[in-house]
């Protein structure tokens, strides 16, 4: 360890000589030129320190410990990020040792900041049911205010990976199935972590993952290949990610699979043509954690120098976790294998970011205790979370006079696994924030609806079963409860580990001996209503034709027992949409709203059989894209177009009116679709194109007025490019997929 004061010494010269770069500018060109300072200053080996990220190990007791040879490595300079070490007290120390590096580079710190740092958001799928982009961008806002203020500056969200296939686990991490409100969504959530900028002590550098059509895995099963048309790529997977270009998003990730045959971390095509080239795009791509080393086992790369060196061709920029640019990536230059301008380029990209952060001003910006204090503790943060998470529950079914509670109910049986969890509410993908305790942190649905129903009510309790398992031994005690009962409310769903990374389920029944445990209680008579608590959307037709009322409520985090609760008894009405389709059975999977028509659609005029359908199952899904109730009901009217025909140019107007029809106030999420009858290629038998969520009073009409272009109607042709070709549109205005309340036809013409 060097002297102290030698240490000083060298800090200021180092500081005489590189004094520009030391003041935060947002001046591109004036960091370009810092940049390039600093990279001639620079060695190889520095230089590939740079595009290292190593991982931290947490212990039990929250910390994460500096082994002896991370702290030479950082001590040298040799490594440009960390992840997952968080907290202003571990972030520091790590810090200090970036600075005892040569030329004082400072550390990133990275994190999972998926649906918020301490106070936890809905899982990102609940989220989006919302349809609330202001919402949405506001949850991104508070959970990279908490986080910075923890001394992190990097989150890996939002995930914009379209899913199509309720069976892959990582559904829960993004917006669902449709690509305008994934695009939407990713838009606003990189808005939200971004903030007013990089430069701002409480924004974060967002990264739109996984690049890119990971979501479409075969079978739904987890880092499986993906094989899809160029046509399919550009129409419905990639829109996402270029709407968080768009946003300025800092940073992407590629994913894990395979896409046609070529590793996306390897793939030329996709990083340097499509993301660096075509969208110009001047943030940095990380690779997902150790993808780079398993090109390998793709049987793409030879071995791990191979890979590493395809990985630096293709474009990824950063390492995550493999280690192999450290091992490799400097021979691989020093003997040519790689041009020393790559690698400048990509460190330049990262240094950019550190620059533009302000970490070469002050590398502990991020680390003030009183600020993490401050921030971790806003009570405001739980009240956004509360309203966010009542406005992602999604009524499914609702008996006339059942929800919302009547107040005059004495007694209510609250029976499930899930009644009495706390943390589980957090779902996938929550943090866990050293030194807080989530059990006394979040409220559970008992207490939350204890709380709000007050003594005028008694709440019995029976478990009734686990979520997993075959043991019916509790359910005597919840019919029990339930024949003491005048309603029943059942808590129930998957366990909040099995759904995220690496948990497909080639079985997304409730688990269990759920449903039995629902129709036992049935049998008595009583009305029920069940909360369906899970990462994913599940299949449960029996409960679906049976019980009185369902509510949809996912994992809707810190303040999910509040706003069950809020919505049980109508404090909240619900507004939520379905974001993605809700199947019958596996075997209609994937079951997705967009699809095309096909030569024998499966429609009730078909003259015969010999049409596209399973002879075992309808083919309609069981809840359609966009399907949501709410405690009030919404007429659709007064549909009027402003032009038939659309020439260049001229966008048309479509205006309609929305009246609340019911007793109670109430938001509408008002869908507007489309379908264009021929084309050069098939379209989809509809596709969104825009929305508007309205709250309305009741009687209260809102006028909305849709425009319609011909960006919006454009597609990719058959030679990927994209075109508005003339004909005949119909256009569909709802509120679902399934619930089309108007209609019209446009021309367009050429
Ligand atoms: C996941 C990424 C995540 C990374 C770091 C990977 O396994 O695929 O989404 O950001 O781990 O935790």
């Amino acid at each position: 360890m060097m002297h102290p004061i030698r240490s000083a010494m060298r800090w200021s010269l180092l500081l005489l000589t590189i004094m520009p770069m030391f003041c935060r500018a947002s001046d591109p060109h004036a960091i370009d030129e810092k940049v390039q300072a600093l990279l001639t200053q620079m060695s190889l080996e520095e230089k590939v320190g740079q595009l290292t990220q190593y991982s931290a190990t947490w212990k039990a007791d929250g910390t994460a410990p500096i082994t002896e040879e991370m702290r030479d490595a950082i001590e040298h300079g040799l490594v440009g990020a960390m992840l997952n070490v968080l907290g202003t007290r571990d972030t520091r120390q790590y810090q200090e040792l970036a600075l005892h590096a040569r030329l004082k580079i400072p550390l990133l710190f990275g994190l999972d900041v998926i649906h918020g740092y301490k106070t936890t958001f809905p899982i990102p799928l609940a989220e989006a049911a919302s349809w609330d982009l202001d919402g949405i961008e506001r949850s991104a806002r508070i959970a990279a205010t908490e986080a910075a203020a923890s001394g992190i500056q990097w989150t890996f969200a939002p995930m914009v990976d379209i899913a199509r296939d309720p069976r892959w686990g990582r559904v829960m991490e993004g917006a669902g199935e449709d690509t305008l409100l994934a695009s939407r969504i990713a838009y606003a959530r990189v808005r939200g972590f971004q903030g007013a900028g990089l430069g701002e002590t409480d924004a974060l550098m967002a990264c739109a993952k996984h690049f890119a059509a990971y979501g479409a895995a075969v079978g739904g099963r987890d880092y499986n290949s993906v094989d899809m048309s160029e046509r399919m790529l550009w129409e419905t997977y990639l829109p996402p990610f270029k709407a968080a270009v768009d946003a300025g998003v800092a940073t992407l990730m590629n994913s894990f699979n395979d896409l046609n045959g070529i590793p996306a971390t390897g793939n030329r095509y996709l990083l340097r043509e499509v993301l660096k080239g075509q969208w110009n795009f001047d943030g940095f791509v990380v690779s997902d954690w150790h993808s780079i080393a398993e090109m390998v086992n793709h049987g793409f790369a030879a071995d791990e120098r191979d890979a590493a060196r395809l990985a630096m061709t293709a474009g990824n920029d950063m390492d995550m976790a493999s280690g192999v640019y450290r091992k490799y990536l400097g021979d691989l230059v020093a003997t040519g294998r790689v041009p020393l301008r790559l690698v400048d380029e990509a460190v330049g990209r990262i240094l950019r970011k550190k620059f533009e952060l302000g970490l070469f001003d002050d590398p502990y910006r991020f680390d003030d205790p009183r600020r993490e204090q401050a921030t971790l503790n806003d009570p405001e943060h739980g009240r956004a979370a509360r309203k966010i998470a009542a406005n992602s529950i999604v009524l499914l079914k609702n008996s006339p006079h059942v929800l919302p509670l009547s107040r005059s109910l004495k007694t209510i049986a609250f029976i499930g696994p899930m009644v009495k969890a706390n943390k589980d509410n957090l779902g996938g993908w929550s943090v866990t924030v050293p030194g807080v305790d989530y059990s006394q942190f979040v409220v559970s649905q008992w207490d939350a609806l204890r709380n709000k129903l007050g003594d005028g009510t008694r709440l019995v309790y029976a478990r009734g079963c686990d979520f997993v398992g075959e043991d019916r031994s509790g359910f005597a005690e919840a019919v029990d409860a339930a024949r003491q009962a005048e309603l029943v409310i059942m808590s129930v769903g998957e366990q909040w580990t099995m759904s995220g990374e690496a948990r497909s389920r080639s079985n997304i029944h409730l688990p269990g001996v759920q449903e039995d445990l629902i129709k036992a209680v049935q049998a008595t008579g009583k009305p029920v209503v069940v909360l369906i608590n899970a990462g994913r959307p599940l299949i449960f037709n029996w409960t679906a034709d049976n019980v009185a009322a369902i509510l949809y409520t996912w994992f809707l985090g810190s303040e999910a027992g509040n706003a069950i609760a809020d919505v049980l008894v109508g404090d909240v009405n619900p507004s939520a949409k379905l974001p993605i389709t809700f199947p019958r059975s596996e075997g209609q999977i994937p079951l997705y709203y967009n699809h095309f028509n096909t030569g024998r659609p499966d429609v009730p005029t078909a003259p015969d059989r010999f049409v596209s359908a399973y002879i075992d199952l309808e083919s309609s899904p069981r809840y359609a894209f966009g399907f949501g109730l709410s405690y009030t009901t919404f007429d659709y009217s007064g549909l009027s177009l402003s032009g038939k025909i659309m020439r260049a140019g001229e966008p048309i107007t479509l205006n309609l009116d929305v009246r609340n029809t019911g007793p109670i106030a109430g938001d509408e999420v008002v869908q507007l679709y489309s379908h264009q009858l021929a084309a050069s290629v098939v379209r989809p038998v509809m596709e969104l194109r825009d929305f508007r969520k309205v709250h309305l009073e009741p009687g209260q009409i809102a006028h909305i007025a849709f425009t319609v272009d011909r960006e919006m109607l454009a597609f990719y042709n058959a030679r990927l490019q994209r075109v508005a070709e003339p004909g005949d549109i119909e256009l569909m205005v709802g509120s679902s997929s399934a619930d089309i309340h108007l209609r019209t036809h446009i021309s367009l013409e050429e």
